[in-house]
């Protein structure tokens, strides 16, 4: 990100305290993640130490230091769905995807990670694409799921 983008991004969304999170919101959203070199500039613009920044990136669960993917793919690795099949389908994902657990695709479209009961074990095996739910997933079905994302 450019200086003058986070001059934009500052200009539209203030210099006071409150406005920090919606800052740090806006960059996230353009970036798909807080870039060590981003938040220093946001430091230096505002006067704002980088323990605060830093504090607030990792604070909230919506923030990421690292780069995330357009769509995150959240395998759930609960038990039930575990003994349903779960790591058959992360299995899959990260074959068809080749990224490591964790990871990203190198066009930045998905990453691929693990997670706790969704609380839907009633149609164990369950994944979850940004915030659509999917059931009963097979193998089979992964490909056909992921061609629903651009
Ligand atoms: S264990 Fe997967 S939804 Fe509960």
């Amino acid at each position: 990100m450019t200086g003058e983008e986070l001059d934009s991004i500052i200009e539209e969304k203030g210099q006071d305290a409150p406005a920090l999170v919606g800052i740090l919101q806006e960059i996230q959203k353009r970036e798909y993640c807080l870039p060590f070199k981003t938040l220093g500039m946001v430091s230096e613009k505002l006067d704002v130490p980088m323990s605060r920044l830093y504090g607030l990136a990792t604070f909230y669960k919506s923030f990421t230091l690292k780069p995330v993917g357009r769509h995150t793919v959240d395998v759930c690795m609960g038990t039930t769905c575990y003994v349903c099949g779960g790591q058959l389908l992360m299995d899959r994902l990260l074959r068809d995807l080749h990224i490591p657990e964790g990871g990203t695709t190198s066009d930045r479209k998905f990453t691929v990670q693990p997670v706790r009961c969704l609380g839907c074990c009633s149609i164990a095996p369950v994944i979850r694409v940004d915030s659509d739910v999917f059931g009963h997933v097979t193998q089979n079905q992964i490909p056909k799921i992921l061609e629903r994302y651009e």
